[in-house]
């Protein structure tokens, strides 16, 4: 979603604010901007489309500006071009916003009454006409900020710059994060550590409601009743990680490539590997006391709580309700008090899944983050966080969270079955030995990439495919068929094999690729009778399993991906890896912008 950069340096700031967007691309955008003061005066340059078009128009004309504030911009209120691009101005006042004011339509009538012109579709331009009519009423940059935000409704982050203050950045939050950094006599302003990387270490983090006044002599922070308060300054290790392609054409790639290590150490610091044995940090609950488990998530981490489901329900015969966090905040489902309600986000950012977290709180759930970013806001708000140790994902579509989600899940639900008594030491063991030969399997997995590389090539010439699964295999399903539709624009569907025949099967023809996901697991047989009815059709069944079902699949495929046998528990984490590579082929053969898929952002702030 959209970036934040903000510097107050003791040169000119126009190539540092556009490195650091370059940062930010992951999040996903459709223009950028910076702007800083020449001789005491605004001046802005945007463009419309990928950065190089700002960084071309920027090295056209320099900017000479000691502080500016910059964006990259994922459109919500107008289209995504020049015009709206951020900064926005209005006479002394430019500023960058991240996030949706929902009053902008009230606030623009009521400043329009008072006679200011507007130039763009955006709500973001309400908020700098507000500021520079409070302004024009006689008040300090500072001042006026601090009257504007109480006007202001919705989810938001801002950074101001202003006409004749170069000594001045002030920013503000509201729902979407911004992390303050300390330099030597420099300061910066960035929606996550990961822009302010190349430039500082420290970092601090706005609390909800803080506003913060920056000056190249430090960071003053006040709360939303405006009392000065102190955010701890921290050590960022964002900066530690050197975020390139390595030896890869594509940020997904190499995620994709990084899964073995990943899980790995994900898995370290939820197992005792010489003692096989499970070693959760203490969690705030007894697994004993609870009668159900709610897990709510979006996307891709939603697909990784409805895995955890079976495992949860299989392991410790705990009933669990998966819900979309858009649709669990407005529902009336009913919680009863202490249980337990577990939030999957690789951003920790993402506005439903947070706004989930603080309805879930106040119908006295015990709430546990399964994050990856671990000083995110969703982290920081639960009760208690596991953090997965993907390192930082920057393409858009999530590969290495998701299997690292799927590590932390299925720790928790081996956890849950021994303290509930569903499982011995001697299952628990077994299972943990299963976990960690995940990674050796997931090398395997990879070494699969030639021969999904030449399927890709075929998929790449359809419109539509279906996946199918059974079991943990049907959210596997669903997240092949996003993973395939985000990045390649080809239609795709997950379904649950037997539901095949209960619509989709009337989409079955001869052109149609149907990927079914079945390791030879419990379900395997019923898998192979919706194949039968997808071969009769005409359908072109593509087919991901094990040596014993490669042998034991009674029906003609296209072709089939072998994996390694393994237990069923761990198949998602494993059977995820072919999926996803089908995806980056099918997307690069199609020469998408594999990493930056159109309309998606990264950390999704809006609801
Ligand atoms: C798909 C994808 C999205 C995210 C979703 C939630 O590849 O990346 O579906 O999974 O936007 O994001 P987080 O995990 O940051 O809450």
């Amino acid at each position: 979603m959209c970036g934040i950069i903000g510097i107050l340096g003791r040169e000119p700031v126009a190539p540092q604010m556009v490195d650091a967007l370059k940062r930010l691309e992951y999040r996903g955008y459709d223009s950028a901007g910076v702007a800083t003061l020449e001789g005491g005066h605004l001046t802005r340059c945007r463009a419309e489309g990928k950065l190089k078009n700002l960084e071309q128009k920027v090295a056209a004309s320099p900017l000479r500006g000691r502080v500016g504030i910059g964006h990259t911009r994922w459109a919500t209120h107008g289209r995504p071009n020049e015009v709206n691009a951020h900064p926005h101005a209005a006479g002394p006042v430019a500023v960058v916003h991240n996030g949706i004011i929902e009053n902008f339509n009230e606030l623009r009538t009521e400043l329009e009454g008072a006679g200011a012109h507007f130039s763009t579709e955006t709500d973001t331009e309400v908020v700098a006409q507000l500021v520079c009519a409070l302004m024009a009423t006689g008040l300090g940059p500072v001042d006026a900020v601090k009257a504007a935000l109480p006007r202001l409704r919705g989810a938001f982050a801002l950074g101001f710059l202003f006409e004749g203050e170069e000594d001045l950045l002030i920013g503000a939050r509201r729902g979407s994060p911004l992390a303050i950094g300390h330099g030597e006599g420099e300061m910066y302003l960035g929606s996550d550590a990961i822009a302010l990387a190349p430039f500082t270490s420290s970092i601090s983090y706005l609390e909800d409601g803080d506003m913060v006044v920056l000056t190249r002599a430090g960071a003053k922070v006040f709360d939303e009743t405006g009392a000065p308060v102190a955010r701890p300054v921290m050590q960022s290790s964002a900066s530690a990680f050197l975020v390139d392609k390595g030896n890869y054409r594509h940020f997904m790639a190499k995620e994709i490539h990084e899964q073995p290590e990943v899980v790995g150490h994900t898995l370290g610091h939820y197992v005792s590997f010489a003692a096989e044995r499970i070693a959760l940090p203490d969690l705030p609950f007894d697994f004993r006391d609870l009668e159900r488990v709610t897990i709510s998530a979006c996307g891709t981490a939603y697909y990784a709580g409805l895995v955890g489901k079976y495992w949860f329900e299989r392991l410790a015969k705990l009933p669990v309700e998966v819900e979309i966090a858009s649709e669990l905040r407005y529902g009336d489902a009913p919680f009863a008090p202490g249980n337990l309600a577990l939030f999957v986000s690789q951003s920790g950012e993402t506005a439903d899944t947070l706004a989930t977290l603080r309805h879930a709180k106040a119908h006295g759930q015990h709430t546990v983050a399964i994050v990856n970013v671990t000083t995110s806001t969703i982290a920081r708000e639960a009760d208690a966080v596991m953090p997965t140790l993907a390192g930082p994902e920057i393409g858009v579509a999530s590969t290495k969270a998701f299997t690292c989600q799927l590590v932390v899940l299925a720790c928790l639900a081996i956890a849950a079955g021994r303290a509930r008594g569903n499982l011995t030491e001697e299952d628990e063991q077994r299972l943990v030995r299963a976990l960690i030969e995940v990674p050796r399997h997931m090398t395997a997995a990879l070494a699969l990439e030639p021969a999904v590389e030449k399927l890709a090539r075929d998929i790449a010439k359809n419109r539509d495919v279906l996946y199918l699964g059974r079991g943990t295999s049907y959210p596997l399903a669903l997240e092949g068929a996003l993973k395939l539709k985000e990045i390649s624009y080809i239609h795709a569907e997950g379904y649950a094999a037997g539901e095949l025949k209960h619509g989709p099967i009337a989409l079955i023809d001869e052109t149609m690729p149907v990927i079914v996901i079945a390791p030879h697991d419990r379900v395997f047989e019923k898998t192979v009778s919706n194949m039968q009815e997808v071969a009769a059709r005409g359908g072109r069944i593509i087919l991901v399993t094990d040596p014993q079902g490669a042998a034991e699949a009674t029906v003609d495929s296209l072709a089939t991906l072998t994996l390694p046998h393994m237990p069923a528990t761990v198949t998602p984490m494993v059977y995820a890896l072919p999926v996803q590579m089908l995806a980056y082929h099918a997307a690069v053969i199609m020469g998408t912008d594999v990493d930056q898929p159109r309309n998606l952002a990264k950390s999704v702030t809006v609801e």
